[in-house]
């Protein structure tokens, strides 16, 4: 989620890591072995312990005989071999995130412990970071338009643009911009596992990384040893479900946040709560009137040189994931908010895609092949603004990431359904109260479709909450090295 500088270092794969003879066979039979090298040099010096890994596997799970793409990965080995346990895979969501950045930190990130007990190895799902990664055209993602369309020329630009932002991915990409869904990423998983000698897989899932997991879970129970899914989603919800959960935790979290801002000495603002909503909303009314500058993005060129009111809000929540510990955002919220007001949106500006390349949109095909697409409607659009905006009038609609599926070329095809998980081990649940992104209520959704799980609450802010380096992270290591999980319904304070 933070650190993905390292990116655009590894975007070449040496040729030594295509598996040679690569075949690729179906689920039924064994999988080619992962090859190990050293990483290329593009990694800077990454400390004793750690390899990466490619293995080949078919774009069309369906299609095992068909064309080929390269999986990559960088593991960290278990400091203390002779103690070993297995392998720990860890996504850290997205869509469309990298983990391998999040291994160079694997031992700080994960714990004495853990990394001395566990190989850890942080997969790039197919299309992301250094997996085979999708190229679209920037100018198509760079338009600008409106996901909340009022009127028919707005609806059709909203359209347009993503019906010819995805061709573009597709001529310029291939085939994988219809394979990047998340039933697709569980059996790239699979065949990783089956690939390594086939022991259990123990994961770690934070945030979209719980789809890829639950996916995986109900693919493959009987293989796993432990999963922990921490920020839950909830493949089952429908569209206006997904949009007034998405938007009411939102606007929870931000109130929860005007309240701590007022007192804390991190937060410029100085006001009660209501005082400083006043702000915000007036901010939002502003944008609305005329985009608001952005005047070192104007200078840096990396993002937009103005600001709407649909951008901030969007930003917004994302900086409202960490209240505190090493990731903290809300102290940088309050400062971006404070230097609005004061004619400088900067911290809120969307980042531009600056070329083909660019780590920015490989999310979208991933979003728009796992969830169904909105309804092609202007009125519709409409009524689920006026629906939320009436209901939670300070963030209005928060999350609009659906909406760029409409238009999009290729159809959803792993659809929203409830799953039906049955024949795993306990499966840990992890959820904080007031999550502004992946509410309390998916956990409890998830937790539905699961026959054999365990649910933690921890009782406080953000979004997910092993990074918050708290109990919760101590009970989840807990479960990884020694089996041992809390009674149902646990509730923590970290
Ligand atoms: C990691 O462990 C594997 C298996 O024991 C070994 O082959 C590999 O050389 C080790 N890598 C490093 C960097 O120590
Ligand atoms: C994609 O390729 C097709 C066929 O060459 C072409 O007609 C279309 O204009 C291209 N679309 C985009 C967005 O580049
Ligand atoms: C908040 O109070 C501090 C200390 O009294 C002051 O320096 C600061 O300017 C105040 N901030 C605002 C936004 O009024
Ligand atoms: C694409 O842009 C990124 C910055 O966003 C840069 O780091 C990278 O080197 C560029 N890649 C290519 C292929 O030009
Ligand atoms: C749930 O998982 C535990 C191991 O984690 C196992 O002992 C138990 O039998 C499972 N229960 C069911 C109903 O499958
Ligand atoms: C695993 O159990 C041992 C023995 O009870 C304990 O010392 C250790 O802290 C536990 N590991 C974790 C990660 O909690």
């Amino acid at each position: 989620m933070f650190s993905l500088h390292i990116f655009s270092a590894l975007m070449a794969i040496p040729a030594i890591w295509t598996v040679a003879n690569a075949r690729s066979v179906p689920a039924s039979t064994s999988f080619s072995q992962v090859q190990f090298a050293k990483c290329p040099s593009s990694f800077g010096d990454l400390g004793s312990g750690f390899d990466c890994g490619a293995l080949e596997v078919p774009i069309d799970w369906d299609n095992p005989y068909g064309e080929k793409i390269q999986l990559a990965m960088l593991r960290h080995n278990a400091t203390k071999p002779e103690q070993r346990i297995g392998t720990l895979f860890f996504n850290p969501g997205g869509p469309g995130y990298s983990s391998v950045s999040y291994i160079e930190g694997a031992v700080k990130l994960f714990g004495d412990e853990v990394s001395d007990r566990f190989d850890i190895i942080g997969l790039d799902p197919r299309g992301v970071g250094i997996s085979s990664p999708i190229k679209c055209d920037p100018e198509y993602y760079n338009q600008r338009v409106s996901l909340w369309p009022s009127n028919q020329i707005e609806f059709d630009a909203l359209v347009n643009k993503y019906a010819r932002f995805g061709e573009s991915c597709y001529n310029m990409t291939g085939p994988l911009v219809k394979h990047m869904d998340s039933v697709s990423v569980a059996k790239d998983i699979e065949a990783i596992r089956q690939g390594l000698g086939d022991e259990k897989l123990n994961y770690l899932g934070l945030s979209y990384g719980t789809l890829i997991g639950q996916t995986y879970a109900e693919l493959f129970p009987q293989n796993i040893r432990t999963m922990v899914l921490d920020g839950n989603m909830d493949h089952s919800t429908d569209h206006i479900s997904y949009l007034t959960v998405k938007s009411f935790t939102y606007e929870t979290e931000l109130v929860r946040f005007t309240e701590w801002c007022g007192p804390s000495k991190e937060c410029p603002f100085n006001g009660t709560s209501a005082a400083i909503l006043k702000i915000w909303d007036d901010l939002l009314a502003k944008a609305d009137k005329k985009p608001l500058p952005a005047p070192s993005c104007k200078v840096s060129g990396t993002c937009r040189a103005d600001v709407t009111s649909e951008e901030i809000l969007n930003s917004v929540n994302s900086m409202l994931w960490f209240k505190s510990g090493p990731f903290e955002t809300w102290n940088k919220l309050g400062k971006a908010l404070y230097s609005a007001t004061k004619g400088d949106a900067s911290g809120f500006s969307d980042t531009l895609a600056l070329n083909s390349s660019s780590t920015s949109f490989q999310d979208q095909p991933v979003s728009c092949l796992d969830w169904d697409h909105p309804e092609e409607s202007l009125v519709a659009l409409k009524y689920q603004h006026e629906l939320a905006s009436s209901q939670w009038p300070h963030v209005k609609i928060g999350d609009d990431g659906r909406n760029k599926c409409i238009g999009w070329p290729f159809p959803a095809v792993n659809k929203v359904r409830r799953a039906n998980i049955i024949g795993t081990p306990r499966i840990l649940l992890i959820n904080s109260q007031f999550d502004p992104s992946c509410s309390y209520i998916w956990a409890n959704g998830l937790r539905d479709q699961i026959q054999n799980s365990t649910l933690l609450t921890r009782k406080g802010d953000g979004h997910t909450s092993y990074m918050v380096f708290g109990e919760s992270r101590d009970i989840a290591n807990n479960y990884f090295v020694n089996l041992t999980l809390p009674t149902d319904n646990t509730i923590v304070n970290s």
